[in-house]
């Protein structure tokens, strides 16, 4: 795998420009998703269309996109010269970055009840962001990311890891709480009810949202701050349009219950 990078790359400065790069690319991207966004809903679960192509079933979609985020980080981790690896800041922050994409890519796929397919441009998209910021966030943690000493104990980073911590809760429960929704064999959608989905229609979202914000602060690098961003355009879009179709559909959908932040939006 190293020399593979080596190959790509010259030196270690143009991997680390390349690196920032990419970062501002991903902030790019997120200010297009953000304005593309305004006119059309993203398009997979209850919005998927053919005009983004055939149908991938659900589990084997979710399962083969989610799988670079990661298997990427792994192979950079048990085989490159990952220089920081031995630094704890460096070693707490993959492992929160590993705990989620555990989750999301080896469990969450075959916990799927009953989902809608997802179109295979939606699904080619979602593969190729996951090679990218797989690779973006962890070859810079694991090689590059250097913190000061005491880090861990640092507002900042004390701060982020708890904002991650009930982030990444907020998501697993919420998720658990919509796939239970759904008796085996069943399509259809319910109104959700219980923990986060009691104030907003996008708990899982506003998880998903936390926990990357959190992982933003503690990380402190534009690489993710980037991802933070991009995931905030995608899944409070998401929000909004769950919330807005929730209303059009159930009658006694509870009015006091908000789209994404509890009370406000
Ligand atoms: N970091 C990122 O950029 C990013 C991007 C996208 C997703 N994600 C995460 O991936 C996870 C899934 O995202 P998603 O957009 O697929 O979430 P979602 O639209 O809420 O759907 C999640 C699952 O629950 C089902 N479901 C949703 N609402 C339901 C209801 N009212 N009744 C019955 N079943 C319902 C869906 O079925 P259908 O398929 O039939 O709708 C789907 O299987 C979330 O945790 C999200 O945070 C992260």
């Amino acid at each position: 795998m190293d020399a593979l990078l080596s190959r790509l790359f010259s030196s270690e400065e143009q991997e680390l420009l390349t690196l920032d790069r990419m970062a501002h690319i991903l902030f790019f991207m997120a200010a297009c998703t953000f304005l593309t966004l305004l006119f059309e809903n993203v398009p997979y679960g209850r919005y998927a269309s053919s005009r983004y192509g055939f149908p991938v079933d659900a589990r084997f979609a979710w399962f083969v996109q989610e799988l670079p985020a990661f298997l990427v980080p792994l192979c950079l981790v048990l085989w490159t010269s990952s220089a920081k690896t031995s630094l704890l800041p460096n070693q707490l922050l993959i492992a929160m970055y590993f705990c989620h994409y555990v989750q999301r890519s080896l469990i969450y796929p075959f916990l799927i009840r009953g989902g809608k397919a997802t179109p295979v441009i939606s699904f080619a998209l979602a593969f190729v962001f996951c090679v990218f910021n797989g690779y973006m966030q962890i070859r810079y943690l694991s090689h590059y990311a250097e913190y000061p000493a005491h880090w861990v104990t640092h507002p900042c980073f004390i701060t982020g890891a708890v904002l991650w911590l009930v982030g990444y809760l907020v998501n697993v429960h919420s998720d658990h709480i919509l796939r239970n929704l759904r008796k085996p064999g069943e399509t259809g959608y319910k109104i959700p009810t219980g923990g986060m989905f009691e104030y907003v229609s996008g708990a899982n979202f506003l998880g998903e949202i936390t926990e990357w914000a959190g992982f933003a602060l503690a990380c402190h690098s534009v690489q993710s701050a980037a991802f933070a961003i991009f995931t905030a355009v995608v899944l409070s879009s998401r929000a909004v349009a769950h919330h807005k179709w929730y209303l059009a559909k159930f009658e006694d959908y509870p009015k006091s219950r908000k789209a994404l932040i509890p009370f406000l939006f």
